[in-house]
């Protein structure tokens, strides 16, 4: 076959799936899909598989400090629901590498090294158990936002993963917010300690959503709209965000670092302080206050759990 040939079958190849992302079909992982669909959805997923697995480490270090029994069930239970949610999402990201003779050792490699990142609220330091509250009610919360979006993306696999993730992200957002409750009802310390808190976080979960599109959307955004694997742009989901979670952090008599905050009715969308999105940059690359540390025990943990990994894949012994 002649190189012109090759190409007009790729193109009406092309043609061909884009009809069928329009008509709202669902793609599976064996259908041909070309390749900056498969592309577009290894970097989604692998980045959302391994920032759920670094995503346990914060709040791990709160599980020897909870101050009850029942905190510290709570939480190790949330812990293991994210690790169990970057499980899932690999078996969905290996299925995508399988063709491309890569594997989950390979993603491992490009965490360590840099070249795949994770979600920059992870970076983030956890100094206090008002952090762990607002972390479940506030990051959860973010990212059930972000994650209900996609339950519609065209990857089928991905959004019956999501599925079953979202489920448990509405109990760890309920956990969080019961951490937060009896802190804001609590004594002026305590009340302190989540204020302290919430002002904290608050630039990482405006950097949550990613940067605003300023009239131009990124290339990565535009091809996923285009393939529908997400179907709304990093504003629309920060000022959903918004929507949600401003009037509760008043109601509870909390303030934002951001006094410049407000809704405007005739517009339809919140004005706010945008956040450093130089220092967001730094943070992705590994340069936030946690980086070094937590990619440190998760490098040490996955080297100390090499030999079961080999156990459960060494071949069987067959009876002669
Ligand atoms: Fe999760
Ligand atoms: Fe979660």
């Amino acid at each position: 076959m002649n190189t012109k040939v090759a190409e007009s079958n790729q193109d009406e190849k092309r043609a061909q799936f884009q009809a069928r992302i329009e008509r709202g079909e669902k793609i599976e992982a064996d259908d041909w899909m070309p390749d900056d669909y498969r592309n577009q959805l290894i970097k989604l997923i692998a980045m959302h598989a391994v920032s759920e697995i670094m995503g346990a480490l914060p709040e791990k270090e709160w599980v020897p400090k909870a101050p009850t029994l029942r905190r510290k069930l709570a939480i190790m239970a949330k812990v293991q629901d994210e690790v169990g949610h970057g499980q899932l999402l690999l078996r969905v990201v290996e299925d995508l590498l399988a063709p491309l003779g890569k594997t989950r050792e390979d993603l491992f490699e490009d965490l360590f090294t840099g070249r795949l990142k994770f979600h920059n609220v992870f970076h983030m330091k956890a100094p206090t158990w008002a952090d762990a509250g607002v972390i479940g009610w506030l990051v959860d919360g973010a990212a059930i936002i972000t994650q209900t979006m996609s339950l519609d993306s065209s990857y089928a696999p991905y959004a019956r993963a999501l599925y079953r993730i979202c489920a448990e992200e509405k109990f760890h957002a309920q956990h969080g917010e019961s951490i937060v409750l009896e802190l804001a009802e609590g004594t002026p310390a305590q009340r302190q300690l989540l204020q302290d808190a919430v002002n904290r976080w608050w630039p990482a979960l405006l950097m949550f959503f990613g940067p605003p599109d300023d009239g131009t959307i990124s290339s990565n955004q535009q091809l996923n709209m285009q393939y529908k694997i997400r179907t709304q742009t990093n504003e629309e989901l920060r000022q959903a965000f918004f929507d949600k979670y401003v009037p509760r952090i008043f109601h509870l008599g909390l303030t934002l670092p951001d006094k410049t905050i407000r809704y405007d009715e005739a517009e339809g969308k919140w004005h706010y302080q945008q956040p450093d999105w130089e220092e967001f940059k730094q943070i992705v690359r590994g340069n936030g206050p946690r980086s070094a540390q937590r990619l440190q025990l998760r490098k040490v943990s996955y080297e100390e759990a090499k030999w079961v990994r080999d156990a459960l894949l060494a071949k069987q012994c067959v009876a002669g």
